[in-house]
């Protein structure tokens, strides 16, 4: 390789190193008790665990940061889905919501799910469990809706 080549490679690794010290927002804000989605409706461990694997990362504050979230520039990427997921919807916060912003969230999580928008197709691509099966999107379909029904 030429001189010239090394120098590039070099000035990209000091890059990709100095990329790595910008600060990145990770932060698990508090679960108060009794706010929960899952707790307040009691959801059954079923539709619960599919939520968890699937929905929770980017809308509660129960955030499992994967490895690649601590590797800039992905983290950034990853931190801006979490805040942006969190803005619209947060399970973790749910009880603060009005009935009616419930029902909206809530049919906008049947149509997230019926027209395949949600979960993204790049985090499923890394979480195997939250490729859902047309049982499991039906599973939480059927539940939203039932909820929906009772507000
Ligand atoms: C990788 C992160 C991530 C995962 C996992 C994820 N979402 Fe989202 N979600 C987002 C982001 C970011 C937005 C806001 C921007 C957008 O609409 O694309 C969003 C928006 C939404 C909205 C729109 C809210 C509104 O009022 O406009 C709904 C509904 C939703 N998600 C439901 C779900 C459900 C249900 C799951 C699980 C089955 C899920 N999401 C999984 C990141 C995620």
């Amino acid at each position: 390789m030429s001189g010239f080549g090394k120098k590039i490679i070099l000035l990209i690794l000091i890059v990709l190193v100095v990329l790595q010290l910008l600060p990145v927002d990770r932060a698990n804000p508090e679960i108060v008790k009794g706010e929960d989605f899952i707790e307040l409706n009691k959801t059954d461990e079923k539709v619960a665990s599919i939520m968890r694997s699937a929905c929770y990362d980017c809308h509660s504050h129960e955030t499992v940061w994967p490895w690649y979230s601590y590797v800039a520039p992905v983290s950034w990427v990853v931190a801006d889905h979490v805040e942006h997921g969190r803005e619209e919807l947060n399970f973790s916060t749910w009880k603060g919501y009005s009935s009616d912003k419930m029902d909206h969230k809530l049919e906008e999580c049947i149509e997230a799910l019926e027209e395949g928008w949600m979960p993204e197709e790049g985090y499923v691509s890394m979480h195997e469990e939250a490729n859902l099966s047309e049982e499991q999107k039906e599973l939480l379909i059927a539940y939203f809706s039932g909820l929906r029904a009772h507000l």
